[in-house]
């Protein structure tokens, strides 16, 4: 396929994953393409190779660039059945696995948060299954995402009044928020107090582990197969035995990776580890 491809784009390519830390194809040609002509509209520019030459002698183009390329797009509750089989069925189900177990801990990552809407959501659910004092049980969620501007207004948790009224059930904003001024809403510190923000790219050797819930939602379909394979081992490791996989809702499990997952949940895109390939995962997270 690369024969066919303006060598103008290849540089800008090269220079975008040099900076992003992965030496090779990651993303997919259609989707950067995408994003890179929108970047190039954007300044008026039509040529690759004119854009490639910017972005090589322009730190600040290139970080324009990478932001782009990582679009943030999110919604608090994005895709409702998905959070209704969170609520109803997997949080139940864990929590009768960690009483089996004497266990009082709860983690779950969300791995490429965006500005924080994901993470934000998986706390108020918690909240609401579990009640004000978290039924006991020590909860954490670890939100990560390569795009640090975007990590820094999830970080704040502040959103403006339209976004937070219309997609948060009234009775949660008034459980979970403050209002600033009056048109924005801040979460509340026991809602925040959950949650670890920090960067952390995908392609990265290696994965934090010891999860109960993965959330990997709409980040996938942005990347080629033979990465997201490489993603999908690295996952299996870092969750528990008895974890769940939740993907965006277009998302499926591709090509090898399908050993190391049993469907769950059709619908809500919701994968359990195939403990059948027990084995096959360990090593590949980097140890
Ligand atoms: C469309 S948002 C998804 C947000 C949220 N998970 C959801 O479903 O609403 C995609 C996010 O993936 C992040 N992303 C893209 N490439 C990444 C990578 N290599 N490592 C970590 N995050 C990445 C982007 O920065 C962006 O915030």
């Amino acid at each position: 396929m690369n024969k066919t491809l303006d060598p103008g784009y290849l540089g800008i390519k090269q220079e975008l994953f040099r900076h992003l830390k992965v030496n090779k194809d990651a993303y997919k040609d259609s989707y950067l393409i995408r994003r890179i002509r929108a970047r190039m509209r954007k300044l008026g520019i039509s040529d690759y190779a004119e854009y490639y030459r910017i972005i090589r002698t322009n730190k600040k183009e290139l970080d324009e660039l990478l932001l782009t390329v990582a679009i943030n797009v999110t919604e608090f509750f994005r895709d409702p059945v998905v959070w209704k089989t969170f609520e109803r069925k997997v949080l139940p189900e864990l929590i009768e696995t960690k009483k089996n177990q004497r266990m009082s801990t709860i983690r779950i990552w969300s791995a490429a948060c965006s500005t924080g809407q994901e993470p934000y959501s998986i706390a108020m659910t918690l909240h609401e299954t579990l009640g004000d004092r978290l039924g006991g049980f020590r909860v954490s969620i670890l939100a990560t995402d390569i795009d640090r501007e975007a990590l820094a207004v999830a970080m704040r948790g502040e959103y403006p009044a339209e976004v937070v009224e219309k997609q948060i059930p009234r009775h949660m904003v008034a459980k979970y928020f403050v209002k600033v001024g009056d048109e924005r809403y801040r979460v509340s510190p026991r809602i925040r107090n959950l949650i670890k923000f920090q960067q952390f790219n995908l392609f990265s050797t290696r994965y934090p582990r010891g999860f109960d819930v993965i959330f990997i939602r709409n980040v996938l379909i942005y990347i080629k197969r033979e990465a997201q394979e490489e993603i999908f081992k690295k996952l299996y490791d870092s969750l528990e035995d008895h974890g769940y996989l939740i993907l965006g809702k277009t998302e499926t499990i591709l090509g090898d990776s399908t050993r190391l997952f049993k469907l769950y949940d059709l619908v809500a895109r919701i994968y359990k580890k195939n403990l059948e390939v027990k084995g096959y995962g360990k090593g590949f997270g980097g140890r």
